[in-house]
């Protein structure tokens, strides 16, 4: 692992349940491996107004099951610029620090692919995002911990619906992919999930509700993954309150609270073998990968893969949410 004694660590981008206990396995096992960790706040930013600080073991103690980031994070719109990135640089040569970890999703990985390749820098990934978006890995951090979040909430508002006789059109996070829409669909026996990934047009859903109220249901779910493309629950359900006048329509956006919250167990495994892995990798010389764990096992996926496929939605989920919502 030539000339690395240093390194840093920062989270970017949308926090996720589950990033502290990244931070602390990056911290620990690094340590643990004879490195000096520096930690960098608020994402990119930090990098380039050099908000750093050294980190000792205590400095990650009583984190594992703290949600959001002590590191804070942010969107760092300088860092997209030459300018910005040069000066990111020029922190890390003034700090010492001789290679990253990155903590974050789609935005922030491509971030660091490019500072990677301009400056010859050696970075590894970590997948932290609710979204559950990154090519490569099965599970992204915090995506188990929204889910969850997400189900009892929807088991709240099914109380209420069933009470009413309402529709219920409910909104989740997930950017441009449709996970937790769907497996959020499945987890909670709402009727149907629109997501991105494939059309539903009005008709199809009414007629798929209608069926449902036909039979014995006297309530429905649907759960709407927020995007440019689903046009999101507000707009799903004023077409059909327009099309459809005897439904009580209601709609529920779950917004920022998906995103908080202690993580679960399955996040704070994820974690903990991520950030471990992190440092493996760092050793054995990586670097332009993210960490990623399919079938069990730690995989290295080179940032171009991670970022440019489409992590595609197994259509077995799909045709599951369809006969069970009969
Ligand atoms: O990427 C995580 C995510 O929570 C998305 O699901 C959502 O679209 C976005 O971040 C919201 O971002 P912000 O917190 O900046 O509003």
């Amino acid at each position: 692992m030539a000339g690395i004694n240093c390194i840093g660590i920062l989270t970017s981008g949308g926090d996720a349940p589950g990033m502290n206990a990244a931070i602390r396995a990056v911290t620990r096992s690094a340590i643990f491996g004879g490195f000096k960790v520096k930690g960098i706040y608020r994402g990119y930013r930090g990098l380039i107004t050099g908000e750093i600080q050294e980190f000792k073991t205590q400095n990650v103690s009583n984190i594992i099951q703290a949600g959001g980031t002590i590191l804070k994070t942010a969107r760092c719109k300088e860092f997209q610029t030459p300018e910005g990135r040069q000066l990111a640089y020029e922190t890390l040569k003034k700090e010492e620090i001789d290679a990253l970890v990155v903590i974050g999703g789609d935005g922030s990985l491509t971030g660091a692919r490019i500072f990677a390749t301009e400056f010859n820098f050696p970075i590894v990934g970590l997948p932290g995002t609710i979204d559950n978006d990154l090519y490569g890995t099965d599970k992204t951090i915090g995506y188990d911990t929204d889910i969850n979040t997400i189900m009892e909430c929807v088991d709240k508002i099914r109380d209420t619906a069933t009470s009413h006789e309402r529709l219920f059109f409910i909104e989740v996070m997930g950017r441009d992919a449709g996970f937790l829409a769907l497996n959020g669909a499945i987890a909670t026996g709402a009727e149907a999930a629109i997501i991105p990934e494939i059309s539903t047009e009005v008709d199809q859903l009414a007629e798929l509700i209608q069926s449902g109220f036909r039979k014995s249901k006297n309530s429905s779910i649907v759960l709407v993954a927020e995007s440019p493309i689903t046009g999101g629950a507000m707009a799903l359900a004023e077409r059909v309150k327009n099309e459809y006048p005897q439904y009580d329509v209601r709609v529920t956006i779950l917004g920022h609270l998906q995103r908080g919250g202690s993580p679960t167990a399955v996040d704070r495994i994820l974690a903990s073998r991520m950030g471990a892995a992190a440092v493996d990798a760092l050793l054995e010389d990586q670097r332009n990968v993210m960490i990623g764990i399919r079938n069990d096992e730690i995989v290295y996926v080179p940032f171009s893969k991670a970022i440019k496929n489409d992590k595609p939605i197994n259509r077995e989920l799909l045709n599951t949410l369809r006969r069970l919502s009969i």
